[in-house]
């Protein structure tokens, strides 16, 4: 049995939940383990659900709970989720998180720890919902010197402007309807001023640099100035308008900023609509690559949290490495710079 426990009953840890439920001989047949939630840390009480009884309130119960090889947090936040998951490394049991803030935040102090304890600190969820960027950078594209990272890595601001250009929505009636949807973050500000992309490209330019990215460096730019106007004067020049998160790496310096660009029409990025994410990756001997998917919603970021589990089940005995070190990148100021 490889028990788990899940911090943040919300719309990803019970996703999380659903995902193990649902595809449960699945992840037997391809981890030979029986994967179970064991606990749900969270301060409401669910009665008469289905996953009552294994509501807990406080977090002791999980950290102190020898049974439990693994938590998932999927509260948000940087406190008390960097607490409780620096907690949880401590004590041996493996992590995963979708938690961007605290990567963006603590990635590098967290990394570290899982490393001493020899278990894993894992966060594929964080960026790109479904899209396995994470595993990609650090796998798949391991023997790449990166050039450049561009993407459209928010799916609420996706939406939004996807809705304002194709139906001349309004910037509200957009928003609500992304949160109804479940993609915008608990406070939408974090969306829409541009900051969750910030610390989604900087987590992948700390992956792709090896050190980390301070996010606060990063230039950063919303989409709340944008108007119909905008998007007039972008269709009558056959453009459109994405947020984009962007970092370019040279002379071991990184370019990087978040903000709406104008897209022509044969870039790659400009046919990446609604919740969808888009990221292209450059690399020297790889060339572009472009990887695209479902960006946030409940099932795809749940599906990245529950891939990181499989991986966890598979090294439950070594730490991963990431090159991730405890150092700090230097981040060119980009505030005066026309993107
Ligand atoms: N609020 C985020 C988004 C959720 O809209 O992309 C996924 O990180």
């Amino acid at each position: 049995m490889f028990n788990v426990a899940i911090l943040g009953f919300g719309t990803v840890g019970s996703g999380v939940y659903e995902v193990i439920k649902e595809n449960n001989a699945l992840l037997k047949q391809k981890t030979g383990e029986d994967i179970a939630v064991k606990k749900i840390l969270d301060i409401r009480d669910f009665p008469d659900s289905e996953w009552e009884s294994l509501v807990v309130h406080d977090i002791k119960e999980i950290i102190e709970d020898n049974d439990i090889d693994a938590v998932v947090e999927t509260m948000g936040g940087t406190s008390p989720a960097f607490e409780f998951v620096r907690d949880a490394l401590l004590s041996g049991k493996h992590v995963t998180t979708s938690n961007k803030a605290l990567v963006a935040a603590h990635g590098t102090e967290l990394l570290k720890i899982a490393k001493e304890k020899n278990v894993n600190f894992f966060f594929e969820a964080s960026v790109g919902g479904g899209i396995p960027i994470i595993r990609t950078l650090t796998e798949s594209y391991a023997g790449e010197h990166f050039k450049e990272i561009t993407g459209i890595l928010n799916g609420t601001t996706n939406y939004i402007l996807t809705k304002m250009d194709a139906e001349g929505e309004d910037f509200e009636k957009a928003l609500s309807t992304a949160q109804e949807l479940g993609y915008a973050e608990r406070n939408p500000e974090a969306d829409v001023q541009g900051h969750d992309t910030c610390r989604k490209i900087a987590i992948l330019a700390s992956l792709a640099t090896g050190k980390e990215v301070n996010f606060e460096e990063i230039y950063t730019e919303g989409i709340t100035k944008i108007d119909t106007t905008d998007f007039e004067y972008a269709k009558y020049m056959k453009l459109s308008i994405k947020l984009f998160g962007d970092s370019k790496f040279e002379d071991g310096m990184v370019y990087a900023f978040v903000a709406p660009v104008m897209v022509e029409r044969d870039h790659p990025l400009y046919m990446v609509n609604d919740v969808f994410n888009g990221i292209m990756v450059e690399g020297n001997m790889l060339g572009k690559s472009m990887l695209y998917g479902s960006g946030a919603g409940k099932l795809p970021t749940a599906s990245a949290v529950v891939a990181d589990i499989i991986a966890i089940t598979k090294n439950k005995d070594k730490n991963i490495p990431f090159g991730w070190v405890n150092e700090k990148q230097a981040v060119a100021d980009m505030s005066e710079t026309s993107h």
